[in-house]
């Protein structure tokens, strides 16, 4: 066999890819405590440029140990979403067999923003629009669903949505559309996503043209102080065309008031976009959907399953609910794609509504684990989640060397550490160093945030293998590292 039929070669394919699921089963069952190590970059780039084949002319021969190589380096370097001591980030640990599920995408590579390229990715993205939809609540056939390449762009597809709904003629004129009328403005709490405020920048709506609302002590849009910051935006000239509310805060994972800020928005006619991509997933519990009362009452809602739902990312769900306001985000012609009189499968394209021309079929590895084991699966982890988090709580207020910023609404909770000795002042550079330090020791992997202009340290429950024994050597570690700093006089003072 020459070599370029045989990089296409089945049996060699199966061969290989058990190779390499060998690999990735032993990598799922080490349960060990890993942090996160970071590679000096350039011996990185070395390592994996030693890898390259020299060959320039001929196709080079297929040569097994590469392959092993390449697959051990990529293991061995990076997040370790897998161990029980992750818990810094909101990046999943994947359910492995939607890898699989993923796997089998690349491999038939079935674009989905076309359903005559990706059949089946576009007939169950209707599927599993109504699956999620019974937990939002809209009237069937009256909503639409969009899936999207990541949370940043569905916020960026419903903000174009909502401006070209309030200002119909944006999109031929552009900025001439506003000749002398209120410049376009949207409201988003204090504690925004900031994909929120890029994609505004992206559609030329300036900085000064954000209006921050006021957070309440449990970090939620606080609705009195936004009434009264929205009518001091109308008196400055600024038409707020679009409410954005978060559903689970990137920083402390707070929920706003879906419910009141909905009035809010249609008593000024201006849309509601709520930002879901974290906390969205919560709907399908039925033990902590209340976190989003109200959510029928948006006009869209971003919903990222490759958070809190545990497929690879990317795989994001835009709903809204008019149907019709799926479509309001472009409007281009293009002959080549979109059909001037859809046929029965035409009406499944969903190229015109999202902002990919090639996208991946990425609702596959939602809908298979859907099908195969249901709703149950994701509830089930997501209680977990958050109950695990909600015992963390509790054994933080139990234990006088730290302190709690917030009480946690879902699976994200912000602490600091405060051994005696600590001064006030160093509080917030303490937190800082002994972050890195925790890192540094290799065993946990937890982040930081500024709340209240105070950094503190914060995890990300993710894995259902993490239990409170973990979370308990976690603050050993953090001990640990609080110790070593303290005694070597830094970050004390
Ligand atoms: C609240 C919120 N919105 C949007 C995003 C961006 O989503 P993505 O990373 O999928 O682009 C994030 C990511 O962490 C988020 O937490």
């Amino acid at each position: 066999m020459t070599i370029l039929p045989a990089t296409f070669d089945a049996k060699l394919f199966r061969e290989n890819s058990e190779t390499v699921l060998a690999k990735l089963e032993k990598h799922l069952a080490d349960q060990s405590l890993r942090g996160l190590e970071l590679s000096d970059p350039a011996r990185l780039i070395a390592a994996a440029r030693a890898l390259m084949t020299e060959e320039r002319e001929k196709i080079a021969d297929f040569d097994e140990e590469k392959l092993a190589a390449i697959v051990d380096l990529y293991l061995a370097t990076g997040i370790q979403v897998h161990s029980p001591s992750y818990m810094g980030r909101q990046f999943s640990g994947v359910v492995p067999l939607a890898g699989v599920i993923d796997f089998v995408s690349s491999v038939v590579n079935q674009p989905s923003s076309f359903y005559e390229a990706g059949q089946l990715p576009n007939a169950v993205e209707r599927i599993m629009a109504d699956e999620l939809n019974s937990f939002i609540g809209w009237p069937a056939g009256s909503f639409a669903m969009v899936t999207t390449s990541g949370g940043s762009l569905a916020n960026l597809t419903a903000l174009l949505a909502a401006r070209n709904r309030a200002f119909p003629d944006y999109w031929s004129h552009g900025g001439a559309a506003l000749a002398g009328g209120a410049r376009p403005a949207i409201a988003v709490g204090a504690d925004v996503h900031y994909s929120v405020s890029r994609a505004a920048g992206v559609m030329g709506i300036g900085e000064e043209q954000i209006v921050r609302l006021p957070l309440d002590r449990d970090y939620r849009i606080d609705p009195a102080q936004a009434r009264s910051a929205l009518d001091r935006a109308a008196r400055t000239g600024l038409r707020v065309f679009c409410l954005v509310a978060s559903a689970g805060t990137t920083s402390v994972g707070a929920f706003d008031p879906i419910g009141e800020l909905a009035d809010l928005a249609h008593e000024r006619d201006c849309w509601l976009h709520v930002d879901g991509a974290h906390g969205a997933s919560l709907l399908v519990s039925d033990e902590l959907r209340g976190a989003l009362r109200g959510i029928a009452e948006a006009d869209s809602l971003t919903w990222d399953a490759h958070k809190m739902m545990f497929v690879p990312a990317p795989c994001t769900l835009l709903f809204y609910r008019n149907r019709e306001h799926s479509l309001a985000a472009f409007r281009q012609q293009a002959s080549y794609v979109f059909d001037e009189e859809p046929d029965i499968y035409a009406a499944l394209d969903s190229g015109g509504k999202n902002f990919e021309c090639t996208k991946r079929p990425m609702i596959m590895t939602l809908w298979a684990l859907w099908a195969i084991y249901g709703r149950a699966l994701f509830a089930e982890k997501i209680e977990y989640l958050c109950g695990l988090t909600r015992d963390a709580y509790e054994i933080l207020e139990a234990t006088p060397d730290f302190e709690t910023v917030h009480r946690p609404e879902a699976n994200i909770l912000c602490f600091r550490h405060r051994p005696a000795g600590l001064s006030e002042e160093a509080v917030h550079r303490f937190q800082v160093a002994v972050r890195s330090r925790v890192k540094h020791q290799g065993k946990f992997f937890i982040s930081k945030v500024d709340v209240d202009g105070v950094a503190a340290l914060r995890v990300v429950m993710m894995n259902h293998e993490t239990t409170t024994a973990h979370f308990r050597l976690l603050l050993t570690e953090i001990r640990k590292a609080g110790r070593e700093l303290l005694h070597a006089g830094a970050a004390s003072r």
